[in-house]
């Protein structure tokens, strides 16, 4: 089956995030969700629910769970039991769950720099002391970062970069924190690119799984964050009670809907999911070349993994490059400092769209230079 990923949606007036917030005119290349509609699979598994008029709370069936053991070992080879997956409403719940569950005030948290704001915001949310571990260094080089970390929380693929880590990378994280904990998010695991593979880093080994805490969710490659569901993988039993123990009442059950599209994306939606990594692919290598020959002052790292690709505008000599953008170009990124505040100079731009739009978006900001 194939997919129209050029077919042009209106998001305006459907309570979208990332069209809402600009006037109309603006085009919105932030927030990380795509303009693609979802796969045909999953609408038709929401439809389907919908015929039942009863709403109640719910949990995750069997079949999910089932569903997400058998992918864990198919498309990583790591081997989980259904009883290690927690259901939450979000991968961002999730992680400050874990960070409740494990660290005291106080105590340090590494965290990768630059990085997506809700996981800069997490020493500070919860009286902690960041480590900065450098996305661009290598993890032997800062093992003495390490040494001082509690507990690391970990992007990967990482936002805003796209890196992936690959074996030895991670083999080297898992040394350099010794035993402890790490939060890994995972989030975008499905989007990579090249015929990379991602790794879940509790898939190493055993002694690793049993002090992660993995957190994943369909929400991303398949284009679903508006429903609402993630879920965590804990192996270590006791772990996983303490997991469990921080909801603390603010951490709610998971959307009836989200259920149904998660099972219906991992069972019924690979056709759409290879179909809309090509795409993106696609977009990535149009938007590189785009960025080296027409927007000089401008470079890019080509992203290994997600629709986010991080800009480097120091060449351009502006104060804040996203603000430029958005006056001059009419086109809304995100702005670096949200990610450090050492990246005032970057943007990260959600190539998330039709090639269209994307191809618009780069027009404008040539124009405006
Ligand atoms: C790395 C990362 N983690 C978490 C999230 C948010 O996940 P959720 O909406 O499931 O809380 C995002 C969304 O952009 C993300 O990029």
């Amino acid at each position: 089956m194939s997919f129209d990923f050029d077919a042009s949606i209106d998001r305006r007036n459907t309570g979208s995030n990332k069209w809402s917030k600009y006037p109309p005119g603006v085009l919105p290349m932030w927030v990380a969700d795509m303009d693609f509609a979802a796969a045909p699979a999953i609408v038709e598994a929401i439809t389907r629910r919908l015929q039942h008029p009863v709403f109640g709370y719910c949990s995750a069936s069997p079949e999910l769970r089932d569903q997400i053991v058998s992918d864990m070992a198919t498309k990583y080879g790591w081997s989980i039991r259904a009883e290690d997956v927690v259901f939450l409403p979000g991968v961002e719940p999730g992680f400050n769950m874990a960070i409740k569950a494990l660290l005291e005030p106080g105590q340090r948290l590494a965290i990768q720099t630059p990085i997506y704001r809700p996981i800069l915001n997490t020493p500070r949310q919860w009286s902690l002391e960041a480590i900065d571990i450098r996305v661009d260094r290598p993890i032997a080089e800062q093992q003495g970062l390490l040494d001082r970390a509690d507990a690391m929380l970990l992007c990967n693929p990482h936002n805003p970069t796209g890196k992936v880590y690959d074996r030895s990378d991670l083999l080297a994280l898992a040394e350099a924190t010794n035993d402890r904990p790490i939060i890994s998010d995972e989030i975008h695991c499905e989007l990579v690119y090249d015929g990379r593979r991602h790794i879940p880093i509790a898939s190493l080994h055993p002694t690793i799984a049993d002090r992660c805490i993995t957190l994943m969710s369909a929400a991303k490659t398949y284009n679903i964050p508006g429903l609402k569901t993630a879920f965590a993988i804990v192996q270590n039993p006791e772990l996983r009670q303490r997991f469990e123990g921080s909801r603390l009442g603010m951490v709610d059950s998971v959307n009836i809907l989200g259920l149904e599209a998660t099972l219906a994306a991992f069972r019924d939606a690979t056709d759409w999911r290879d179909g809309v990594v090509t795409y993106l692919e696609g977009n990535r290598n149009y938007l590189a070349s785009a960025v080296s020959e027409r927007l000089p002052g401008v470079t890019m790292q080509l992203p290994e993994a997600t629709y986010l690709a991080w800009l480097d505008c120091s060449g351009l000599g502006l104060d804040n490059p996203a603000e430029h953008f958005l006056n001059h170009a009419k086109a809304a990124f995100s702005a670096g400092t949200d990610f450090g505040t050492a990246y005032g100079q970057f943007i990260r731009l959600n190539f998330g769209c039709t090639r269209a739009t994307l191809i618009e978006a780069v027009d404008r900001m040539a124009s405006s230079l």
